[in-house]
C-alpha cells in the first residue's frame, strides 16, 4: 500500500529562519488531526513565481507569505479577497487546480488578539494607531468595522497616513495626523505598527496619551518588552500586551481557510510564549 502524498504548506520569506509559523502550524495539525506538512522556505528575490510553480507540482496546497513577498504575493495571485484588495497585501495563498488565491489575514488575527484573547472593547472606543506602511495598512478594515468612536493614523510622514484615511474613510471614522498633533489627545487603545521596536526605537509620543484603562499594543513581540511597551508602562499603564498573540492568531485564519477548522489558539500561544 502507498502513502498518499501529504498536502504541503509552506511560509516564505527572504530570511525565514527567524519564522514561527512552522511551529504554529504543525501545533494546530496535531491539534486538529490534520495531515499535512508544514515548512518555512526561503526564497531568492525574484524567484517566487518559479518556486509557487514547483511547490504546485509537488502538492503545495497553501503559502504564508513574509517580508519581502507580500507585495508579490499580491500581484501574483489570480484572485483576491475583497480584504486582501484593500489592504493591498497578501499573506496567505491557497492554491488550486485554476487558480492562486490571495487573502489577508492579518487584520483579523490583530481583531482576534485584541477582543477574544484580551478582551479589549472596540465598539465606541477611540483609537490611536502609530505607523502607515504595510504592517497597518492590513489592519484598518477590520478595526472600523467594529465601529470606534473614531481611528486616528499618526504617522511620521503624514501624506502616507493621509493616503490610508482616502483608502478606508467610507467605513468609519478615521482621521490622520502627524505626531505633533497627538499632544492633548487621549485615547482607550493605542497600537504600535511602526517598525520603529525592531531598531529600539520609539515615535516621539507626548505624555497623558492614555485614557485611565487603556490598552496599550505592539504589534511587534519579542523575547523582552519592545521600548513602546516600557514607555507605556512608564505612562502607568497595565494594559500592556506584545503582537505574540496577533501572530499566532492570523495563522490560525489561514489554517481556516486552508482546512476549514479553526484551531485553539491559546495553548499554542502559551508554548510560544516559553520558546521566545
Ligand atoms: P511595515 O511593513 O513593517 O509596516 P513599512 O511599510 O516600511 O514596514 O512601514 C514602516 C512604518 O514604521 C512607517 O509608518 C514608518 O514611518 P514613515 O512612513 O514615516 O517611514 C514607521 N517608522 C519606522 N521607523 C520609525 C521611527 N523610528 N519613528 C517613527 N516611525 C517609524
Amino acid at each position: 500500500m502507498t502513502t498518499p502524498t501529504l498536502d504541503k504548506y509552506a511560509v516564505i520569506g527572504n530570511p525565514i529562519f527567524h519564522s514561527k509559523s512552522p511551529f504554529i502550524h504543525n501545533a494546530f495539525a496535531q491539534q486538529t488531526n490534520e495531515q499535512l506538512s508544514y515548512s518555512a522556505e526561503e526564497v531568492e528575490i525574484g524567484h517566487v513565481r518559479d518556486f509557487i510553480e514547483t511547490f504546485k507540482r509537488h502538492n503545495g496546497k497553501g503559502l504564508n507569505i513574509t517580508v519581502p513577498f507580500k507585495l508579490d504575493a499580491f500581484e501574483l495571485a489570480t484572485q483576491l479577497s475583497a480584504r486582501a484588495k484593500r489592504a493591498g497585501a497578501v499573506n496567505t495563498l491557497t492554491i488550486s487546480p485554476d487558480h492562486l488565491h490571495g487573502d489577508t489575514t492579518d487584520g483579523v488575527g490583530l481583531l482576534n488578539d485584541l477582543t477574544k484573547n484580551h478582551r479589549q472593547n472596540i465598539k465606541n472606543s477611540n483609537i490611536l494607531v502609530l505607523g502607515a506602511g504595510g504592517a497597518v495598512r492590513g489592519v484598518i478594515e477590520p478595526l472600523l468595522l467594529q465601529a470606534p468612536e473614531r481611528l486616528v493614523i499618526a504617522n511620521r510622514t503624514l501624506s502616507k497616513a493621509q493616503q490610508l484615511v482616502k483608502i478606508f474613510s467610507g467605513i468609519g471614522n478615521i482621521s490622520a495626523c502627524d505626531f505633533n498633533e497627538l499632544k492633548g489627545q487621549q485615547f482607550d487603545l493605542v497600537i504600535n505598527g511602526t517598525s520603529a521596536s525592531l531598531s529600539g526605537e520609539l515615535p516621539p509620543l507626548p505624555d497623558k496619551l492614555f485614557n485611565a484603562n487603556a490598552c496599550a499594543y505592539d504589534m511587534m513581540y519579542g523575547g523582552d518588552p519592545t521600548v513602546f511597551m516600557q514607555w507605556a508602562a512608564q505612562q502607568g499603564i497595565t494594559n500592556i500586551h506584545d503582537g505574540l498573540g496577533m501572530l499566532v492568531e492570523q495563522a490560525a485564519e489561514a489554517f481556516f481557510i486552508w482546512r476549514k477548522k479553526r484551531p485553539e489558539t491559546q495553548t499554542v500561544i502559551k508554548e510560544l510564549r516559553q520558546k521566545i
